[in-house]
C-alpha cells in the first residue's frame, strides 16, 4: 500500500508477467514489503482463506500456524508456499504459537464451539485478535466474550466480513451515509444456499459444536439487519426445521440437529420491522437484501448459480419514485479480489485488521454487535423451538443476562 495517489493496481504487482524485471525496476508493479505476521490458529477452509488473502493484500505475512488436524497443516504449507520461499512455522501447541515473538497478530480460525477457550489463552498474548465469526454458540459465551474483548488494550476484531460484500458496502453507503431512503421501515433478507460443507469432525452438522444453523451462518445477515434498523431489537419469531439436508447424517452415532430452512421476524425498538428467510437446500449461492424507507425502496442481491453463463452476479436498485433520482448498479471489486473468497469481504476484512493495527479508523463490526448478531439467532433459534414470540428482555432475563 502506497500514500501515493497515483494508481499502483496489486493485480499487476501480483501478475507472474512481470517476474522477468529485476526488482530495483520494479515501480508501479513494486509488492509492498510485509510489515505485520501472522500466526494463524486453525487452517481449516477459512484458515485457508486468511493465508491466501494475508499474501494477497501484501502488508502482512503468514509466520505460523496451529492446527491438531495434520492435513490441516499440509494443505497450509501447500498453500503458503505458493506465496512466500519462507518456511511456515507449525507450533505443537496454541500456547507456543500465541507467544512467539515473531507473531505480530493472531487469527482465530478454529470452529465456534472452541472460540472461547482459544480465546482465552491467545488474550494472554496481548496481540492484536481476529476471531471468526460467530464468536460464540451462546448469548451467555458471546457476553462473555464481549467483555473480554472490551478490556482488550489492543486491536480485537470480529469476523463479521459480509458488512465488506460488495452490495453491502454500497446499501450501507445509500440506507446510512446518503440516507436515500429517509426513514428505514422494513428490511428483508434472504440467503438461499446449498448445504453445509464437510468439516473437520463435522461440528458444523451439531447444534452443539455450531450453536445451530441461524447463529453459525446467519449471524452475518442479523448483524446487517441489526445495523440497518439502527435499533435494538425488542420482539423475534422464528418457524423453521430439518427438511431436507442431513435427515440421515450420523457421526460418531450421534445425529444431525440443525435447521436448514427458517423464517425470522424482528421488530426493532424503533418501530423498524424486518424478516430473514433461510434455505440450505437450493443449488445456488444466493443473498438479498431489501430496504425500504419513507422515499425509497432498495433491493440488493448477488448470486453464484454455477451456470455455465453465469459467473458471480450482483446488482442493486434504487427506486425513489417522484422523490429523487433513482437507478440500478452492479456493485463489484474486481475478479482477482471477489475470487479471492467470500466476494471479496474476505479481502477487505484483512486491509481493515492492518489499518486496525495501524490505528486508522474503519468501521469493522465491535464484539458487542457481534453479541448481538447472536442474540437475534439465539432468540429466533428459541422460538423456533418454543413455537412462540421471544420478547428479547424476557429472554436474557431467563438467561441471567444484564446488557
Ligand atoms: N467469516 C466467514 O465468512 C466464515 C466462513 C467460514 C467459516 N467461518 C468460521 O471460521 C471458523 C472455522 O470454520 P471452518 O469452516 O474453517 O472449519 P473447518 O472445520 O474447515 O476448519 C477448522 C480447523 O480448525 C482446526 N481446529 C479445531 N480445533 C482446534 C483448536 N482447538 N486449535 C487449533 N485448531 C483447531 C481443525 O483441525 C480444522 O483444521 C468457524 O468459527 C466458522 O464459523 C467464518
Amino acid at each position: 500500500m502506497t500514500n501515493n495517489k497515483e494508481l499502483r493496481p496489486r493485480a499487476l504487482s501480483l501478475s507472474s508477467q512481470f517476474g522477468y524485471l529485476p526488482d530495483s525496476d520494479r515501480y508501479l508493479t513494486a509488492r509492498p514489503q510485509p510489515k505485520y505476521r501472522f500466526n494463524i490458529i486453525g487452517t481449516g477452509i477459512i484458515g485457508q482463506e486468511h493465508i491466501n488473502i494475508t499474501h494477497l493484500e501484501g502488508r502482512a505475512t503468514v509466520h505460523g500456524i496451529y492446527d491438531p488436524n495434520p492435513r490441516s497443516v499440509e494443505t497450509a504449507q501447500a498453500l503458503h508456499a505458493r506465496w512466500s520461499q519462507e518456511p511456515l512455522v507449525v507450533y505443537d501447541s496454541l500456547e507456543a504459537a500465541c507467544n512467539a515473538p515473531e507473531a505480530d497478530a493472531i487469527l482465530i480460525c478454529t470452529p465456534n464451539y472452541t472460540h472461547l477457550e482459544v480465546l482465552k489463552v491467545v488474550v494472554k498474548s496481548g496481540k492484536p485478535i481476529l476471531l471468526e465469526k460467530p464468536i460464540a454458540t451462546t448469548v451467555q459465551d458471546a457476553l462473555e466474550i464481549t467483555k473480554i474483548a472490551e478490556a482488550y488494550p489492543n486491536v480485537f476484531q470480529i469476523g463479521l466480513q459480509y458488512r465488506y460484500k460488495s452490495i453491502s458496502v454500497e446499501a450501507i453507503h445509500e440506507v446510512l451515509k446518503r440516507q436515500t431512503l429517509g426513514n428505514v421501515k422494513l428490511i428483508s433478507m434472504q440467503e438461499h444456499r446449498i448445504p453445509f460443507l464437510d468439516k473437520v469432525n463435522q461440528w458444523n452438522k451439531f447444534s452443539k459444536f455450531s450453536g445451530d444453523s441461524l447463529i453459525e451462518k446467519c449471524c452475518h445477515y442479523f448483524d446487517l439487519m441489526n445495523l440497518f434498523a439502527q435499533s435494538k431489537p425488542v420482539r423475534v419469531y422464528g418457524s423453521g426445521g430439518m427438511a431436507v439436508n442431513f435427515k440421515d447424517f450420523e457421526y460418531e452415532g450421534e445425529k444431525s440437529d440443525i435447521l436448514d430452512n427458517a423464517f425470522v421476524i424482528i421488530d426493532y425498538a424503533n418501530g423498524v420491522r424486518a424478516n430473514f428467510s433461510l434455505c440450505m437446500f437450493a443449488p445456488m449461492f444466493y443473498e438479498e437484501l431489501i430496504v425500504c424507507g419513507d422515499e425509497g425502496r432498495l433491493r440488493a442481491w448477488e448470486q453464484k448459480t454455477y451456470l455455465p453463463h453465469q459467473d458471480l452476479e450482483s446488482h442493486m436498485e434504487i427506486i425513489c419514485g417522484e422523490n429523487k433520482p433513482s437507478r440500478t448498479i452492479q456493485p463489484a471489486y474486481p475478479k482477482w479480489i471477489e475470487e479471492s473468497g467470500h466476494n471479496g469481504a474476505t479481502f477487505f476484512e484483512h486491509v481493515y485488521f492492518v489499518d486496525n493495527i495501524e490505528g486508522k479508523p474503519t468501521s469493522t463490526a465491535s464484539a458487542r454487535e457481534g453479541l448481538w448478531s447472536v442474540i437475534v439467532a439465539a432468540a429466533a433459534q428459541e422460538s423456533i423451538k418454543r413455537g412462540q414470540v421471544v420478547i428479547i428482555d424476557d429472554y436474557l432475563a431467563e438467561l441471567n443476562i444484564q446488557l
